[in-house]
């Protein structure tokens, strides 16, 4: 399935993510810097900050950590806002469109 992260400086990036992984790792591997990941995944840094334009309504609700931690984000938090490492792909997320927050520090 395919990703699109719209980065903060307008680009485009389709990238495909294998199922099982998350939109973070992926896009880290793929050379989109604007997505940090310093924490490795684990949810406690909030660098991986993406506001999500599609799909919304499939993806799993917020673990109270999730929502906790993105209190930390340096970009504005919008109800759209998810942390990329807790979005791991799914056949039924093709097509996914994350927008990546301006400000991951
Ligand atoms: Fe640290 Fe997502 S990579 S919170």
């Amino acid at each position: 399935p395919t990703v699109t992260y719209i980065c903060p400086d307008g680009e485009l990036e389709e990238v495909e993510v294998p199922v099982g992984t998350s939109i973070m790792k992926a896009a880290v591997s793929h050379g989109i810097e604007s997505i940090v990941g310093d924490c490795g995944g684990s949810a406690s840094c909030a660098t991986c900050h993406v506001y999500v334009e599609s799909h919304l309504e499939k993806l799993p609700p917020k673990s109270s950590n999730e929502d906790e931690m993105l209190g930390d984000a340096a970009s504005e938090v919008l109800p759209n806002s998810r942390l990329g490492c807790q979005l791991v792909m799914r056949d039924d997320l093709a097509s996914l469109v994350v927008r990546v927050a301006p400000e991951q520090w």
